[in-house]
């Protein structure tokens, strides 16, 4: 399937009880992500760890993001919408990802980013940087005003309608029921890498941040009956909250299956809290991207990895096996944002050595 094209969507046969099922899809990502061996810091000898590169999806579209927004953009087009509207906090990768990939379809974008400070001049770095260059509206919200955050995006539609667009809202994360769809397809794909590469996965662990992906990785590993055990890390909120937002999508997709016999949350990595690094997770995550190259982002990927290395030390039982796959999410342009606390811990390299004496 070629990059943008609409095409109409079958659903893997296993998947087919879920309804409603989206007709179409854009595909607006470079599937299949590559899976490979992985052998980061803080993870025990004995353990076998892989990684999938949904970091890979694309470039300004990559991450997560892009799979929930394969089926949202093809609902938004088919029902002949100009305009999309969806929010996050200011650093959303999901919102950057959205203006991204509006562009390209001829559609506008507005975001409502939450900051704690809405009337001041933030700095233009990271995704917000990209928002900008895609020409989202940007729309500043207080904390306060983000728990009305549906209500606000409705208001916003209305006004829009009014001046004649067509707006399509799109929830926080694309987490709900249609954007789901992007990770229930991923278990073929996973399955089928799996069965090529002959490599077998006794547990999936994922960041869990709005539950889309969590939701669709897990909802489409208990209709495939597939043998691996999934761990979600929750980044904010906590176990309860996640366990009842993952049966709310369940529910939308008209399935009797529960959340809690889909999937365990890993709850207590959420650290000083959402969005906020401790040194610690940040001296991991850039030990990880100096031993392997890979690098993960300190709100979602670098948490859940910290829980993951933290977990199989401290309460390897939980886990099913020794064969583990950490689905790496996206998120790199976040990084920006921690710069000032990174730099001092990075390795010290004087600059321009090379031009010394010439
Ligand atoms: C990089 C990254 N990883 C993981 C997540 C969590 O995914 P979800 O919102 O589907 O729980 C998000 C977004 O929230 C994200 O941007």
């Amino acid at each position: 399937m070629g990059i943008m094209q609409h095409t109409p969507y079958t659903p893997p046969q296993w998947a087919t009880s879920l309804a409603p099922i989206p007709s179409h899809r854009i595909r607006l990502g470079q599937p299949p992500t590559p899976v490979h061996r992985w052998k980061p810091p803080g993870i025990p000898d004995d353990v076998s760890l892989w990684i999938k590169r949904d970091d890979r999806s694309g470039i300004t579209m990559s991450g997560n993001k892009i799979r929930k927004l394969e089926f949202l953009f093809a609902d938004a087009l088919e029902k002949g919408c100009d305009t999309v509207i969806t929010c996050g906090g200011i650093q959303s990768n999901h919102c950057r990802t959205t203006a991204a990939a509006a562009r390209p379809l001829g559609l506008e974008s507005y975001l409502l980013l939450r900051t704690h400070e809405p009337q001041a001049t933030t700095t233009l770095v990271g995704n917000l940087l990209i928002d900008h260059m895609m020409g989202a509206t940007i729309i500043p919200v207080s904390y306060e005003q983000y728990r009305r955050r549906s209500e606000l995006m409705e208001d916003l539609a209305n006004e829009l309608r009014q001046q004649g667009r067509q707006p399509y809202i799109i929830p926080e994360g694309g987490s709900n029921g249609r954007g789901t769809w992007g990770y229930i397809e991923a278990i073929q794909e996973i399955e089928t890498q799996a069965k090529q590469e002959d490599l077998h996965f006794d547990d999936i662990v994922l960041a869990c941040g709005s539950g889309g992906t969590a939701a669709g990785i897990s909802l489409g590993s208990a209709l495939a009956q597939t043998s691996w055990q999934i761990h979600a890390i929750n980044v904010c909120d906590d176990a309860a909250y996640f366990y009842q937002r993952i049966d709310e999508i369940f529910s939308s997709l008209q399935t009797p299956i529960k959340a809690r016999d889909a999937l365990a949350i890993i709850d207590g990595y959420k650290g000083l809290g959402y969005s906020i690094s401790s040194p610690e997770e940040l001296h991991l995550l850039r030990d990880v991207a100096l031993q392997t190259g890979v690098i993960l982002d300190p709100t979602y990927t670098g948490k859940a990895f910290y829980g993951l290395s933290r977990e199989l030390q401290q309460n390897p039982e939980r886990f099913q096996g020794k064969n583990i796959l950490f689905l790496h999410t996206g998120g790199l342009f976040g990084l920006y944002d921690k710069a000032d606390q990174l730099l001092p811990i990075l390795p010290a390299q004087p600059l321009f050595h090379w031009a010394k004496g010439k």
